[in-house]
């Protein structure tokens, strides 16, 4: 191999190492290897970049407790979370990763939603959970899941969970971000302020005016 062939191997390598670290769907990680951590220090104003980091770290920033507690599920979805995120555990700050306890009561389901741009994974603790996710070309991935089965959602794409059994289920998800972002379908379209136009939604639903009030009518009482 000649010295110019070699120079440019190695400048593709580069260039694709360059590529696979820079890109944001493959590293939410925004960690600055000049330090180890950054305790998000909440009592400061956040900037674009974030929050500023703690001046003064101890053990008790880097552990959090509650994931175990009982949740009360008797709301509509039938569904409720504790959320180990940024906000509630800043030693997660600048780490990618959030983790949630979630409860579903029988019947209850948590609806379609995204997490845009993040990796999700779960196990379920307790329970019969079914767990669907929906591919950018409208093909449905789902199945009923028990304790000690793992799930994955990949970045960004619609899913949900609901408990198909008839007692309480129990499941701790993993989200690659420390505080993902959470869009759901259904108030997405329907709870929104301003509201989207009514043309709008009765030609991508093919319906009637008074399908559209109804529907959004759940969403604004
Ligand atoms: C659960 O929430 C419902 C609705 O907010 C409330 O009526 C009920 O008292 C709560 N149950 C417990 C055990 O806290
Ligand atoms: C959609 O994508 C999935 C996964 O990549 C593939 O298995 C399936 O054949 C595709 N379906 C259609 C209708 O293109």
């Amino acid at each position: 191999m000649d010295h110019i062939s070699q120079i440019s191997r190695v400048f593709i390598l580069l260039a694709s190492l360059i590529t696979l670290f820079t890109n944001p769907t493959l590293s939410s990680i925004n960690r600055n290897p000049l330090q180890d951590f950054c305790v998000a220090d909440l009592q400061a104003s956040p900037t674009n970049s974030g929050y500023p980091c703690k001046a003064q770290v101890t053990s008790e920033d880097f552990f959090y407790s509650g994931l175990n507690t009982p949740l009360n599920t008797s709301n509509p979805k039938g569904t409720a979370a504790n959320s180990a995120n940024l906000m509630t555990f800043p030693g997660l700050n600048t780490m990618g990763i959030s983790m949630y306890n979630v409860e579903i009561a029988p019947g209850g389901y948590n609806p379609p939603h995204s997490h845009p741009g993040a990796t999700e994974a779960g196990v379920v603790i307790e329970g019969s959970v079914l767990v669907g996710f929906l591919t950018t070309n409208y093909t449905l991935f789902q199945k009923v899941i028990g304790p000690g089965d793992m799930f994955v959602i990949p970045p960004g794409l619609i899913h949900y969970e609901g408990n198909v059994g008839k007692t309480q289920s129990r499941l701790l998800t993993v989200v690659a971000d420390d505080l993902p972002s959470e869009v759901v379908l259904p108030n997405t379209l329907f709870a929104t302020k301003p509201a989207i136009p009514n043309a709008v939604l009765m030609k991508a639903f093919k319906a009637d005016s008074k399908t559209i009030n109804m529907l959004r009518s759940k969403f604004t009482s």
